[in-house]
């Protein structure tokens, strides 16, 4: 069998992550290139092109794991329009692009891949697309953000919520400028891909109403958390006080949790890290696995 040649854009956590899986692990995959911004840095991989990142579309696959908008979605659309496959972790471009950018890979008969842009290494594109093809989904809810819910804990603990975020800050849950997670924007990117998925139609994250955590009042005990909700009418991410028994009030760290309850089945949950180099690099090699079995996927695409 012919090695699939990958063409990796960022070697940061994940992408670093994601390259040592391609040089050790089972697949026939081989990295061909690898894109950063700072091409000095010491550790680089040997032995491959490190370039700019038009240099992956010279691969069999395009996997970027840089994040931002622009440039993904200038490389996404050189790749789909050339028939070549795209693999990402980046919720933002699939939750702003993503209706675009399934078109595009259905006309050029391209694949549009994205397992880890939601749940990190827990599968939860693939759960709800499972769901969705044996049965009709009703409802998905979710805790989907580590930031956000090591702030609550600790709140619920007696903590400030400016302790908790500094606590957060130095834990490596949050960024140094936490605004995408503690304003629950991240929350309502990969709530719009899991619903798009849910229901077969396009939900861009404009359609998400949200409410982040900054100045919510926690009493010590409380259990509350930032639940990402929808059905087919609506989409919301807001803080939401749980009952002890809800398997929400207990993701702890950076487990996420989803629920996803079907009509005339009941309701599933699916819970695991939803962040981290390595998990967040399995789901990204899950993928490279469905490409070296020859398979094709459109996410978004029900076909
Ligand atoms: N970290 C996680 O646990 C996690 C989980 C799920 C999804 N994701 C998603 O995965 C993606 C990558 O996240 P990360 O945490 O690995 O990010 P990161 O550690 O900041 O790494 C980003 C890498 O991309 C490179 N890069 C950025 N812009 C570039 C450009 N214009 N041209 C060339 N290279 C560029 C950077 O180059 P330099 O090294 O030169 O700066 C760096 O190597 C994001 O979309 C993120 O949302 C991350």
């Amino acid at each position: 069998m012919e090695r699939l040649r990958i063409g990796l854009i960022g070697w940061g956590t994940v992408g670093s992550a994601v390259g040592e899986l391609v040089r050790g692990g089972p697949l026939p995959v081989t990295l061909v290139s690898v894109a950063v911004r700072d091409r000095q840095r010491p550790d680089l991989p040997k032995g491959v092109e490190i370039g700019a990142p038009e240099a992956a579309l010279e691969a069999d696959v395009v996997v970027e794991l840089a994040g931002g908008l622009d440039g993904p979605l200038a490389w996404a659309r050189q790749a789909l329009d050339r028939g070549m496959p795209y693999v990402t972790a980046n919720k933002a471009l699939l939750a702003t692009h993503g209706k675009e950018l399934a078109e595009l890979a259905e006309r050029r008969v391209a694949a549009l891949l994205g397992s880890a842009s939601v749940g990190g290494g827990t599968p939860m594109i693939e759960t709800v697309a499972h769901l969705a093809a044996t049965g009709d989904i009703e409802h998905i809810r979710g805790v989907v953000n580590a930031t956000t819910t090591y702030i609550l804990s600790a709140m619920g603990e007696g903590r400030t919520y400016d302790e908790a975020l500094g606590e957060a800050q130095e834990a490596g849950y949050a960024e140094a400028d936490p605004s995408f997670d503690v304003d629950g924007r991240d929350a309502a990117q990969k709530l719009a891909i899991l619903a798009s998925v849910a229901w077969g139609k396009w939900r861009p994250e404009s359609d998400v109403t949200v409410e982040g955590i900054v100045g919510l009042d926690v009493e010590p005990g409380q259990n509350i958390r930032l639940v990402a909700d929808a059905t087919k009418d609506g989409m919301s991410v807001k803080p939401a006080s749980l009952d002890r028994s809800d398997p929400m009030a207990r993701a702890a760290g950076v487990e996420n949790v989803l629920e996803i309850t079907v009509a005339d089945a009941g309701v599933f949950r699916v819970s695991g890290p939803g962040a981290g180099g390595r998990v967040t690099a399995g789901a990204v090699y899950a993928d490279l696995a469905r490409l070296v079995a020859g398979e094709r996927p459109i996410l978004f695409s029900q076909g």
